[in-house]
């Protein structure tokens, strides 16, 4: 029998993206059946596949520490208590599966004895059929035996990928068939969440029963303690709070995604984590929402900020639902603009803001999983960022593409943020360009070569018009965001 992998548990052991194994698949490089592929064949396309260091560690936190500017906790191993069971559960099935090798063993050798001692003393022309039918009997099992499909070169891969189910566990959702890994102490909705998978939630800490799920096969282990009492029914339908577990083997869930119209309105008071200098005039305000009641949002969209002197703007979020409890803004600073000067100059860590909504559909179709090009003018880069970090979490972009229209001789804000995302993700590539004529010829020379199956254009209304004129971008897959200098949204 011959070992495979899914796409998702092979792209991970080569450490790279699962849109990058797809595009191999999809060229034919590599083999896949019923939608699995096998060590040898791994090994045949990544020769250079680095087993001995933990290659997926290695990509997740280089990840996250140029990319995601260390905004993301590390959660890299499980709790004790998650490891231990996950320990237990892998020796388990080892000791069974030596158990029944052993006996695969005897039964072979117990064969030959049999088939040495018959063949001896067999006379008859029946009794040496009956001879040779058990040498085929032993011959078979000696070959299925050995014939595990392992070999030298691909035992390291296996080794690798039964020490990645202790370090991970593995999610598949029903409906949908959509995978994701569950690392560190991260519990199912954490990692579903950080994957971009906008599951149904609500309060995150077991009071709200939002978040959930049946257990549909493997097995899960409670992480945190929830007050949520199940009603019988649940407890007999192996119901679980995705928000206080985490799988201890593979798991099918049946749990449902969100869309954009399952979203409601929400209220949040949050407080300010942090207001930071991206460049003299450009401010990046951050806040935290309170850990029992989160935003839901697809990245790309825009709430409404009020403050504590009832300043109200309508502005994008700058990140994606992936980083924790942080909702980020970008505000270019303005003492004649009362709110930007109240954020700049009143505002301080801990204070309150309001935040009312999501609005808005400027949002990643996970269906259309060729290129997604991005395009960018001054603020505009805000939701950009926001849909870019989102991309990189879905991890289904076969190539993300970047482009940034930067007027003046100068950088644009967070270039080394876009430089250390190219630095990272081999399928990111980042372009900056001086103007809109440029823009518009960069456009027509990606759209020839990459053919994006979505395209995403953010930024001040005057650039919007300029560049749906140039007639570069077609209609039909493509999304614009008007987002005033001062980072707040306009009406398209
Ligand atoms: S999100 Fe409220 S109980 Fe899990």
């Amino acid at each position: 029998m011959t070992h495979r992998l899914s796409v998702s548990r092979a792209a991970r052991l080569a450490g790279v993206s699962r849109a990058v194994l797809q595009a191999k698949i999809s060229r034919g490089d590599l083999f896949t059946f019923e939608g699995k592929v096998t060590p040898k064949d791994l090994l045949r396309v990544f020769p250079g596949l680095d087993l001995a260091s933990n290659t997926e560690l290695d990509r997740v936190t280089r990840i996250k520490e140029n990319a995601f500017g260390k905004r993301i906790r590390e959660r890299v191993l499980p709790n004790p208590e998650v490891l231990m069971s996950r320990l237990r559960i892998a020796t388990q099935a080892l000791a069974i599966s030596k158990i029944k090798l052993a006996r695969i063993d005897r039964i072979i050798k117990n064969l030959e004895v049999l088939y040495l001692e018959n063949s001896n003393k067999a006379n008859g022309a029946d009794e040496k059929i009956s001879t040779n039918a058990l040498k085929q009997i032993k011959d078979f099992l000696f070959e299925e035996f050995n014939d595990t499909g392992i070999d030298k070169e691909t035992a390291p891969v296996m080794a690798k990928d039964e020490l990645l189910k202790i370090m991970t566990g593995q999610v598949t959702l029903s409906p949908g068939g959509k995978e994701f890994f569950v690392s560190g102490n991260d519990s199912i909705l954490e990692a579903a969440l950080g994957a971009g998978i906008n599951l149904n939630w609500g309060c995150s800490n077991g009071n709200c029963g939002l978040c959930k799920a049946n257990l549909i096969s493997g097995k899960t282990e409670k992480i945190a303690h929830h007050d949520f009492a199940f009603s019988d029914a649940e407890k007999a339908s192996n119901t679980i709070l995705m928000c206080c577990h985490t799988p201890i083997t593979k798991i099918e869930l049946e749990a449902e995604e969100l869309g954009l119209s399952t979203i409601p309105m929400q209220k949040i008071k949050c407080k300010v984590k942090s207001i930071n200098l991206l460049e003299p005039d450009i401010l990046e305000l951050i806040l935290q929402t309170p850990r029992s009641k989160r935003l839901r949002f697809f990245a790309g969209q825009s709430v409404s900020l009020t403050t504590g002197k009832n300043l109200q703007r309508d502005i994008p979020i700058a990140s994606c639902p992936c980083d924790d409890r942080n909702i980020q803004f970008h505000i270019r600073q303005n003492d004649k603009d009362g709110f930007a000067g109240y954020i700049g100059h009143t505002l301080k860590p801990g204070d309150t803001i309001t935040i009312d909504g999501p609005t808005g559909e400027f949002i990643y179709n996970e269906e259309l999983t060729g290129t997604a090009l991005f395009i960018a003018a001054d603020t505009g880069f805000a939701p950009i960022q926001g849909l870019i970090e989102h991309t990189m979490a879905v991890d289904n972009a076969a190539s993300i593409e970047l482009l940034r229209i930067q007027a003046s001789s100068q950088k644009p804000y967070l270039d080394n943020r876009c430089r250390s995302w190219a630095d990272a993700l081999d399928e990111l590539a980042y372009q900056v360009v001086p103007d809109l004529d440029a823009a518009d010829f960069a456009i027509r020379q990606l759209i020839q070569e990459k053919q994006p199956a979505q395209i995403f254009v953010a930024g001040p209304t005057d650039s919007l018009e300029k560049l749906k004129a140039s007639r570069s971008l077609s209609k039909q897959n493509t999304k614009y965001l008007a987002v005033a200098p001062s980072g707040y949204q306009e009406s398209n």
